[in-house]
């Protein structure tokens, strides 16, 4: 079960290395950069959508599930990938989108018995799509309203229909017989929905973790998570056999647990909106350790990905590097957005923007050299770089004091970490945590704090002094 303490690195293929001039990144350029990977030392790639698809959502609107849109590449190329990072030991997990398609995937014209449809000439219900608007919009093949849990130009699966169960788990098989080593599930608490189709009420209060405006207003009771869900969901851990499925969950934890009946891993979402203060960590972790699966830990410990603010821009470019300490010492899988190695910031995203949510600022192309396009094309870039001169992988390779250098350090150390976490009293402003015969100790603020008692200390994020510098982590042996 190799997944289960994973350093899982996700590779945004539009951003990551073009590798023939049109701007855009592709599956030979991902190719080009494994040797980077494998000298990080992770064990896996996460590949978001490689798919075709007419990008109303960036490649997670799939218009064929099997298939590889042109702009990466080809099934040759991603034959070469898979074979490539085998040979350095990296396991390759696609991202399974099973809950929708793209409107212009055949199946929405060819098989409308596999969608969700209002059954009258409007919506059926006051359901929301998570980016505004109404949840059902009209056919433009004039069959009725369907419904959308997402963009309209993503209608919704209906996995009550057995076919549909039947159809995703020949896409796994697919995926799984050309070597990939498992899936990243795509919005997993939509699969299925209320039978009945009851109104969803309105939020009494906010929902733990952050929503769009206008979705938050209602109780996503009927539309999300049904009850029903679990059973779809042992569909697909079917179709996929041994090979581990991380389950994209957006929920609490606590409505997470459930999941880990079928899915090897659930991003524990938490952590990534907690923020950089004490309280909301500690009950982030507590969050996490509660995900569980055969007695093991089941979190995918997650900071950032390419739906959110950069981690850098969200809490201070100076606590990346005691960000760094924090998921790469908890127990469990261990999830990092490229770029993050190097600290990246948001950039401006695209004007007119692609994505209509606002979601391009964290998906600006990663930057390996301190060239204009930072080495990221030949070509004009579908986004222009953010700061490549600030920050690139070439020179914070050659610089020992680089956060770069401090995440390889952490990846190799971490293997060295005690199976479990205890929480620990720490001063104010100060998040500590025993892992075994290691205690971790992270200041989150700008002054001086006192460290917990510690013995020798074998990795720190800035000079250590005694006690913890501001913004500092330092990794001890336990007094
Ligand atoms: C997931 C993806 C996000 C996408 C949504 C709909 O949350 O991470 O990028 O917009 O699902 O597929």
């Amino acid at each position: 079960m190799w997944w289960r303490d994973a350093v899982v690195y996700q590779v945004y293929p539009r951003s990551f290395q073009d590798s023939d001039g049109d701007g855009v990144g592709d599956l030979r350029g991902i190719e080009r950069r494994l040797d980077h990977l494998s000298w990080l030392g992770v064990d896996a790639v996460w590949l978001s959508p490689i798919y075709p698809s007419p990008l109303a959502d960036m490649g997670y609107d799939v218009s064929d599930f099997t298939g590889i849109d042109p702009v990466y590449g080809t099934h040759d190329d991603f034959d070469s990938l898979r074979e490539a990072a085998h040979r350095r030991g990296i396991r390759l997990v696609m991202d399974l989108v099973p809950c929708h398609t793209s409107i212009e995937h055949p199946w929405f014209r060819d098989h409308p018995e596999r969608y969700i449809w209002s059954g009258r000439d409007g919506p059926r219900n006051n359901w929301l799509a998570t980016f505004g608007g109404s949840a059902w919009t009209p056919d433009p093949m004039n069959r009725g309203w369907y419904m959308h849990s997402f963009y309209p130009e993503q209608p919704d699966l209906n996995w009550r229909n057995p076919e549909v169960a039947r159809a995703m788990g020949d896409v796994v098989r697919f995926w799984l017989a050309r070597g990939a080593d498992g899936f990243r599930v795509d919005a997993l608490d939509r699969l299925v929905k209320d039978a009945e189709f009851r109104d969803d009420p309105p939020a009494r209060e906010p929902f733990p973790l952050p929503l769009p405006a206008e979705y938050a207003q209602l109780e996503h009771r009927h539309s999300v998570n049904s009850p029903d869900i679990h059973a779809a969901v042992a569909k697909l851990r079917a179709a996929a056999g041994e090979h581990p499925l991380i389950g994209e969950v957006y929920l609490p934890a606590a409505e997470v647990v459930p999941y880990l009946q079928s899915v090897d891993l659930a991003f524990c979402f938490e952590l990534l909106h907690a923020g950089w203060e004490r309280q909301r960590l500690r009950e982030a972790i507590d969050a996490g350790l509660s995900l569980e699966r055969d007695g093991a830990p089941a979190a995918a410990w997650v900071l950032s990905n390419h739906d959110f603010i950069r981690l850098a821009t969200r809490i201070g470019e100076e606590n990346a590097r005691a960000a760094a300490v924090l998921l790469l010492t908890l127990p469990g899988a261990a999830f990092a957005y490229q770029g993050e190695e190097i600290g990246m910031v948001d950039g401006p995203g695209g004007d007119p923007p692609f994505d209509r949510a606002g979601r391009d600022v964290a998906r600006h192309p990663m930057q390996w050299d301190a060239t204009p396009s930072g080495g990221f094309t030949d070509g004009d870039p579908w986004l222009p770089a953010v700061d490549p001169r600030v920050r690139n992988v070439a020179s914070q390779h050659d610089d020992e004091s680089s956060l770069l250098r401090l995440y390889r350090d952490l990846i190799a150390l971490r293997r060295t970490l005690g199976p479990d976490l205890e929480l620990i009293d720490s001063d104010l402003g100060v998040l500590a945590y025993r892992r075994g015969r290691h205690l971790v100790a992270i200041n989150l603020t700008p002054e001086e704090r006192p460290a917990p008692g510690h013995g020798e200390v074998v990795l720190a994020t800035h000079e250590h002094v005694g006690g913890l510098a501001p913004h500092a982590a330092i990794v001890a042996a336990a007094d």
